[in-house]
């Protein structure tokens, strides 16, 4: 899977289509608005369905990484936010935008400050995983400040063939899992090509988290994709192992499959949401509309009616 590079555009470019794009139905389902206030509106609306919300603040890079209380600033923020409201919310946190390519220790530091931030919840902080070329780093990252903070989690890609590896190496710290297909150009050797080959790899690694000493080390397995096949496959080696529901953990982007999303929630699995939201929004939506061209066609329809 390789998806196009999402437009880096700057300024009043940027506003210009982010403005005629934000009025399109299709933008408002999946990115509820800028500010963190529209986020959590969502967030307040999703939670009255059963369904938990994952917050994540798509700033543009940080100017400045070593001013790290600016970087770190949104993140404490919505921490602060939720805390208050007491909203099912965690938060998810991509370390390019925390600096890591700066300064890895820098990045570091910031993550400590926001995973000390959410332990008075205790709030969830998830790690996103990025390109290949960052997968070293984010890890490094994660594993320092994990020692530190149990309440932080990590998304891993099924898509690349290292991530059964960097599975087996994780199951015994007790660790929170969220396996994705993988969203980011991969050099041919490193990734498993076609969907067929990425959805069996991303079972046998949901299996494995299912398994009996990844759950009595602490484990906690997220499947995050739309793809109900390969949900309903999990659910059912799930099953099989007689296993309760809350060993079946789905994340979906806010907007999608959203009946799908609300009949787990009412059969008493947990559910979550990604609920994006921030200034650099049309570039990750971007990102997500070049995962299914079909959407494109709704956006047009949108923009012109
Ligand atoms: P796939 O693309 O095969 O789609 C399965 C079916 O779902 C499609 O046939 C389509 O019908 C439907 N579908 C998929 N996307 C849709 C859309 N945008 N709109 C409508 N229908 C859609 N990636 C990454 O590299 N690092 C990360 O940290 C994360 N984090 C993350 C968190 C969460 C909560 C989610 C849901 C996803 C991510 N991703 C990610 C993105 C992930 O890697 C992947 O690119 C997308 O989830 C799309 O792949 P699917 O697994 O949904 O399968």
């Amino acid at each position: 899977m390789s998806l196009p590079r999402p437009p880096s555009l700057r300024g009043p470019e940027r506003r210009g289509l982010g403005a005629l794009v934000r009025r399109s139905a299709l933008v408002r389902r999946f990115v509820p608005g800028e500010t963190l206030d529209d986020a959590l509106a969502a967030a307040t609306l999703q939670a009255a369905l059963g369904i938990g919300t994952t917050l994540t603040y798509l700033g543009d890079p940080p100017r400045d990484p070593a001013d790290t209380a600016a970087v770190a600033q949104p993140y404490l923020e919505a921490l602060d936010s939720i805390q208050e409201r007491g909203l099912p919310c965690e938060l998810s946190v991509k370390l390019s935008q925390l600096g890591r390519d700066a300064r890895a220790d820098r990045c570091e530091g910031v993550l400590e400050t926001i995973c000390a931030r959410a332990a008075r919840g205790p709030t969830v902080v998830w790690t996103d995983m990025e390109a290949p070329a960052a997968v070293d780093a984010t890890l490094g990252v994660f594993r320092r400040v994990r020692e530190r903070h149990p309440h932080l989690g990590l998304c891993l890609q099924a898509y690349l063939r290292r991530t059964t590896a960097d599975v087996e190496s994780l199951i015994p710290l007790g660790v929170a899992l969220r396996i994705v297909k993988g969203s980011y150009r991969q050099p041919r050797a490193a990734a498993y090509r076609g969907r067929r080959a990425i959805a069996d790899h991303f079972f046998r690694l949901g299996a494995r988290l299912l398994a009996s000493d990844a759950r009595a080390a602490g484990v906690r397995a997220v499947f995050a994709t739309h793809d109900v096949g390969l949900l309903g496959r999990l659910r059912d080696h799930a099953r099989s192992l007689g296993l309760g529901r809350d060993a079946f953990e789905c994340h979906m982007l806010l907007g999608v499959r959203r009946g799908y999303q609300r009949r787990l929630a009412t059969e008493g699995y947990p559910v979550r949401a990604l609920v994006s939201y921030g200034e650099a929004w049309l570039a990750w939506y971007v990102r997500r509309l070049a995962e299914r061209p079909a959407n494109l066609g709704v956006l047009l329809r949108g923009l012109l009616g």
